[in-house]
């Protein structure tokens, strides 16, 4: 685990506009030795960066890169009740949080990375964690509720996902049951909630995002262990995107939705969902453990649970379950 160094940042930003830099301009512009900069550039093709060197000319990204800036996000959320840490790499955001306890629990920890090495999905899944591509962020908070009151938070996260988008101009958006990010049949983004009881009336809530930004779709189905179809902002939108903004839009978010949802509960979201639900009306099958079901998913209860009509017409609930749309939904 490591801090996102200055220089590192720096040469990054120099590297950016596309040009071809000499190694000697760097270090001149960066205040720091040829030989510092050569580091920085064999630690960033390290990471999985391509840069082209030649020996006359110098170096130059092949692809767009800018790095998250810790500074600037902070002050995009001066007034916020937030405390926000970005790292070069990480094993987790969310297991950074469960290991590091909080400054002050009134707070809302945020945990951002360039990348991860041990990254989770949902169901003990390996989350791809691709470094200065993506958005891998954590955020923890404590809330005076038990956790049997916490039925729904998980799908809040999806809809302050969905919320975020929306805000930066990015529509059509749906979250499928539970919370997982869709637009148009691809996963965009994933969601991994962990709750801990602190106290009977105190749990602490870690919500874990991963949302696919620049990286290239083809490299993240290469390493999707269930078959699904990926796609990521640049994609959808056919730009390079800047996660600082993306950051900053999503913590606003999240951090609002989260105080709505300790003072009102699920209640209060039950109509943005019904606005974004991707499965509601679709034939579905539904994996529990070893069975599979199948039936039409209607949308979801009061607490969260996803209302199923089985084969036979019968309505069922589920609390938890891996579900994907049949081949004639
Ligand atoms: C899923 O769809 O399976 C959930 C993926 C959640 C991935 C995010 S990335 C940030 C945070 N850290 C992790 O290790 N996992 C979550």
């Amino acid at each position: 685990m490591k801090k996102i160094s200055q220089s590192l940042l720096k040469l990054v930003l120099l590297l950016n506009d596309g040009a071809i830099h000499d190694g000697d301009a760097l270090g001149v512009s960066l205040g720091v030795s040829r030989a510092a900069v050569w580091k920085m550039i064999k630690k960033l093709r390290e990471y999985g960066v391509v840069i082209h060197s030649t020996k006359a000319k110098g170096y130059q990204l092949a692809e767009p890169l800018s790095l998250l800036q810790e500074d600037k996000i902070v002050q995009e959320l001066y007034h916020q009740p937030v405390r926000v840490v970005c790292f070069e790499n990480v094993t987790s955001t969310n297991d950074y949080l469960k290991v590091h306890p909080a400054y002050d629990k009134r707070l809302f920890d945020v945990c951002l990375a360039e990348m991860q090495t041990a990254g989770r999905g949902r169901l003990g899944r390996h989350w791809v964690s691709p470094f200065g591509q993506n958005i891998y962020l954590s955020c923890r908070y404590y809330v005076e509720k038990d956790i049997s009151e916490l039925g729904g938070l998980s799908l809040v996260a999806g809809l302050s996902v969905v919320a975020a988008l929306t805000t930066l101009g990015i529509r059509d958006v749906r979250v499928k049951w539970p919370n997982d990010v869709f637009y148009q049949g691809q996963k965009l983004a994933g969601i991994l909630v962990e709750v801990r009881a602190e106290t009977h009336m105190l749990s602490e809530v870690i919500i874990g995002i991963g949302m696919n930004v620049n990286m290239e779709v083809n490299a993240a189905s290469q390493f999707t262990e269930i078959a699904q179809y990926v796609t990521s902002l640049a994609e959808m939108q056919g730009h390079y995107c800047d996660r600082n903004e993306i950051a900053v839009v999503l913590i606003k978010q999240l951090l609002s939705d989260v105080q709505l949802f300790t003072a009102e509960g699920w209640a209060a979201f039950t109509t943005r969902w019904d606005n974004v639900d991707y499965l509601n009306g679709k034939s579905i099958s539904l994996l529990q453990g070893e069975k599979r079901l199948s039936g039409v998913a209607r949308g979801v209860n009061e607490n969260g649970y996803l209302l199923f009509q089985d084969q036979e017409g019968v309505s069922r609930l589920f609390s938890s379950g891996e579900v994907s749309i049949a081949k004639d939904g």
